[in-house]
């Protein structure tokens, strides 16, 4: 009989707490109504892996090494080969078909919801027992050893634990997670600047390497640890490191604050935070663009409660938090100003 397996993971937005996942940080991530599926068929033909992809309309013929190719089959490519190393698993004659409705490269993680999506077919194809804490780690080991981007564990974390109306407070150190209801009258509306990007060609990696070189110089194992820039601090620091760990510092303070915020449904103060983050994502940890800045001052112009890039930046979307009966209008108003913005 022919095997059928259907697997799907969302993607998300963050609502704060951007780059601290893999600075010992806490984040606020919401699933989205937008996720990548796999069908994942025996293929009765040759021995080979294939990868049909419903939206780039091409074929992909994986090589039995494994080999990395440098592009979004790598996600596929990566899960199938930690998974036969670490269970010691032979895998081929298996078609992954790959259905998307979430934009790739805007920040919305649609590559941990292709790798969630992928794993958790595999781990169905070959019935691998795997609890959800390691179906995780094996997402972000193949982010981390196979495509080499270095994030945290926020986006897997998000697919795999979030819910569509609840917003994620995650302490990415600890694990430990709350889940906090989100008010029916407001929205976090989506809005993609069309500037699109790969993180493997951005400078992810190196802003994270200079973290880690600041967390060293202080005496710390991640810079979240230190919960006050002092003097002290200052002095020992180049501009350059100082301004990065002023975003991660002062952000994690934010998303403590933000957090209370949300339970107390103050989302007026909510907004004013994801703005401030923004701003720190301009000015400090220097990954936003032109045209980002440009959204979030357009929403917060119409009445929107706040605004931030979502994801790791260098282009993709913004988020924006504003009351429900005002998105209408929100997005007559930025597309009369932002011709190429797209509402998700
Ligand atoms: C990317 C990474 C995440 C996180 C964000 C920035 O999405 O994959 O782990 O670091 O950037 O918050």
């Amino acid at each position: 009989m022919k095997i059928q397996i259907n697997t799907e993971a969302n993607g998300r937005i963050n609502l704060l707490g951007e780059h601290l996942d893999y600075n010992g940080g806490s984040v606020l991530p919401l699933q989205i109504n937008r996720s990548i599926k796999v069908l994942l068929e025996d293929n009765n033909n040759t021995n080979e892996i294939i990868i049909n992809s419903r939206q780039y309309k091409e074929q992909i013929i994986i090589t039995s090494d494994f080999r990395k190719q440098d592009g979004w089959p790598d996600f596929i490519i990566g899960s199938c080969s930690i998974i036969a190393t670490k269970y010691n698993i032979k895998i081929s004659k298996i078609i992954f078909n790959i259905d998307s409705n979430l934009p790739i490269g805007i920040g919305l993680s649609s590559s941990a919801a292709i790798t969630v999506s992928t794993l958790r077919a595999l781990i169905k194809k070959y019935k691998i027992n795997v609890t959800d804490s390691e179906l995780v780690e094996l997402a972000l080991q193949v982010e981390r050893d196979f495509v080499k981007v270095g994030g945290g564990l926020m986006d897997q974390f998000a697919s795999i634990y979030g819910k569509l109306n609840s917003i994620l407070f995650l302490n990415t150190l600890n694990k430990k997670y709350e889940l906090i209801p989100l008010l029916p009258d407001y929205e976090f509306v989506i809005i993609d600047s069309g500037e699109s990007r790969i993180l493997s060609n951005s400078n992810f990696n190196q802003k994270k390497n200079l973290c880690e070189v600041v967390a060293k110089k202080l005496n710390v194992n991640y810079l979240c640890e230190i919960k006050e820039l002092n003097k002290e601090i200052k002095k020992q620091l180049t501009n350059d490191e100082l301004k990065i760990a002023k975003h991660v510092i002062l952000e994690n303070l934010r998303v403590e604050k933000g957090k209370l915020y949300l339970l107390h449904t103050d989302y007026d103060s909510f907004g004013r935070l994801m703005t401030e983050s923004h701003l720190s994502l301009k000015n400090n940890y220097e990954v936003s663009t032109m045209n980002l800045d440009k959204l979030v001052e357009l929403a917060n112009t119409f009445g929107a409660l706040g605004s931030k890039l979502t994801g790791a930046g260098f282009g993709g979307a913004i988020v924006t938090l504003i009351k429900k009966d005002l998105v209408h209008d929100l997005k007559k108003y930025i597309i009369k100003h932002y011709s190429n913005a797209k509402f998700l």
